[in-house]
Parts: structure tokens; sequence; C-alpha cells
């Protein structure tokens, strides 16, 4: 069965995208916010996921104030970069994975989420610019990508409750989808900023701090922040972080924070990062042997032996992440 390996948040600036495609990350100014995801691309060479769900947001690219999806599922085979205003990003087309896309569209809407099916879709820097920080720039983006668009731009924006929620039905949805894929999910936006009117460039670090925190330790509370709270101290734009939600609902109850990244400003915005892991014993619990597994036995290790030597790379990995805990404040 398929399951769900890991969560990842991180802020995308649009700035961040603009400085990769103007070859600015050495700068000192860019070179402070890249810096916080080198351990990060690491992370990810080494996890290696097969499928990527990334929660983002659409800043009336694919979609206009003519349509405004609440929540929007790409189910097409690909996603070309939008044309923001200056040419679409010189990036990777993000190739989709139509089949799990499907199954999850059908899971959750029988599950009562009612999603819009996007079978064609661009994808706005909401989307690649958190791929680049995880990814890198690569010639191809290393595998498929299912996007899932929030709206957070037009009120009202779902509930963070909704979002969570919503997570958890995907987590349902991937572990009833037969193939052995291990699957990371991206919750991307924020963290606080304001980008116009009188308190344009408010940062609220506090606020910040203590979401990540509860997003490892009690998201629950976090489900209970209403849409005026975002505001008032996280800025307008600020309500981005109710998309983290959805990745938080798709994980475990308990899960292991093994590295964070927070720094101040990139453009108006907080920049914020966190990987969170499913616990190796709770996964590999729940992941019955496959039949393929079960038919060799004389492959030599055993599923229990097996699960054992991922749960002790997990947590070299881990050690590895925590030891170089850097940065930002
Ligand atoms: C900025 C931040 C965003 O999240 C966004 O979508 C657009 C602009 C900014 O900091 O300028
Ligand atoms: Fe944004």
């Amino acid at each position: 069965m398929a399951r769900i390996i890991a969560g990842v948040a991180s802020s995308h600036v649009p700035a961040i995208g603009a400085a990769i495609d103007n070859k600015q990350t050495e700068e000192p100014y860019w070179k402070r916010v890249f810096s916080g995801f080198e351990r990060s691309k690491e992370w990810m060479r080494e996890v290696k996921p097969d499928v990527a769900i990334v929660v983002y947001n659409d800043h009336a690219s694919t979609f206009s104030v003519e349509i405004v999806p609440t929540f929007a599922l790409g189910c097409a085979p690909e996603f070309p970069p939008a044309d923001e205003g200056w040419g679409p990003r010189p990036v990777p087309v993000v190739q989709g994975h139509p089949e799990l896309a499907s199954h999850i569209a059908q899971s959750v809407i029988l599950d009562e989420f009612d999603l819009t099916i996007c079978n064609k879709m661009e994808v706005d820097h909401g989307l690649t610019v958190p791929m680049n920080l995880l990814f890198g720039s690569p010639q191809e983006w290393p595998c498929p990508v299912i996007p899932l668009a929030v709206n957070v731009v037009l009120y009202p924006p779902p509930t963070g409750h909704r979002c969570f929620m919503l997570g958890r039905a995907i987590r349902k949805a991937i572990e009833s989808y037969p193939d052995d894929l291990r699957v990371v999910v991206f919750g991307t936006g924020g963290m606080s900023h304001q980008i116009s009117g009188p308190r344009a460039g408010l940062i609220n670090s506090k606020f910040d701090k203590a979401f990540l925190d509860n997003l490892t330790k009690d998201p629950a509370r976090l489900t209970r922040i209403p849409h005026l709270e975002y505001m008032r101290e996280a800025g307008a734009e600020g309500i981005e972080m109710v998309m983290w939600l959805i990745m938080r609902g798709a994980l475990d109850d308990k899960v292991d924070e093994v590295y964070r990244f927070y720094t101040v400003p990139a453009s108006n915005t907080a920049v914020g990062h966190i990987i969170l892991e499913n616990r190796r014993r709770a996964v590999a619990k729940r992941a019955p042997p496959s039949k393929a597994k079960r038919a060799s036995p004389s492959k030599g290790k055993s599923n229990t032996q097996r699960a054992k030597t991922k749960q002790a790379a997990a947590s070299q990995r881990q050690d590895r992440l925590r030891s170089g805990r850097p940065q930002g404040d």
C-alpha cells in the first residue's frame, strides 16, 4: 500500500524564485535564506519519495477572481509553470500522477470533501519555489507531483480545522492505494506577512515560532485559530499557514521534528520551514507485507528486519540533521 512518510512545510516567497532565476543565491541577503535549506535538500535526496503532494495556493495565475475553487486537485499528467508577468519561470514542467490523484479525488470526495478536479492547470511560485527549496534546480523534478491548490486569496478561505481534516482524508486515501508508494506531503506558504496596506511588512516571529512548536506537538490547538487571529497576529497573507495544517493532518498524531529553519525577512515575509517524519514503527506496523515480499522469504531479510533497518536509517538521518541544527535564530 502507499504510505505517507513525512511532511515538509516551506514558505513560497516569490523573490526566492527570482533570486534563483537571476543567479543571486550567493549574495549575502539570499545566502542566509538558502543556507537554511541545504540540509533539507540532502534529506530529500536520501528520502527519495516516489510522489509528492504539494499543497499550495495559486495567486490568480491559473485561476482568477472569476473562478475560485476552495480546494482544487491536479489530476493532469503535467503542470507547466505559469506566466506570472515576467514569462514562465525557467523550471521543469511538473509531472503529475493522474492515477493516484484520481484515487485521492474519489476517496476524498466520497468522504464528503468536495474537491474541484483540475485536468489542466498551470502552477505558479506558490508551488515552484518550495520545489526549488527542497529539490534544488534539476533538469527534471525527481518525482511526480500532485498539486492541491487551496484558496487563501479571496475571502472566505477554508478554516484551519477543515484543512486539517482534509489532510486526514488524504492520508486515508493514500493508505488505500494498492501500490507501494512512499509519499511526502508539502504544506507551503506563510509565515507571517502582509504585502499591502498600512501594515505592509508586518512580521510576528513570536506567533510564527509558537506555530512551528505546535505544528509538531499540538496541531489540534492550531486548528482552533480563527481567521481573524491569523489576520491580526500574522498579517493578511499569514492566512496561507492554514495550508500547513493539511500537511499536518495527513501525518500521524505523533511525529518526529527532524529539522526546522526560520529567518526574517525575505522580501516582506518571514521564512519558515520544518520537516516532520512519521515514526517508523507506526509506519511499518500499518503496512501489511506485500504479496511479493511474502512470496520470497529466501531473499534474506524479513519484513520486521527490513523495517528495523529502515528505522535505524531514519534515526541516523534525524541525528545528522539535528546535530547540525542551524541557524536563523
Ligand atoms: C510576497 C509574498 C507572498 O507570499 C506572495 O505570494 C507574494 C509576495 C512578498 O513577500 O512580497
Ligand atoms: Fe503567497
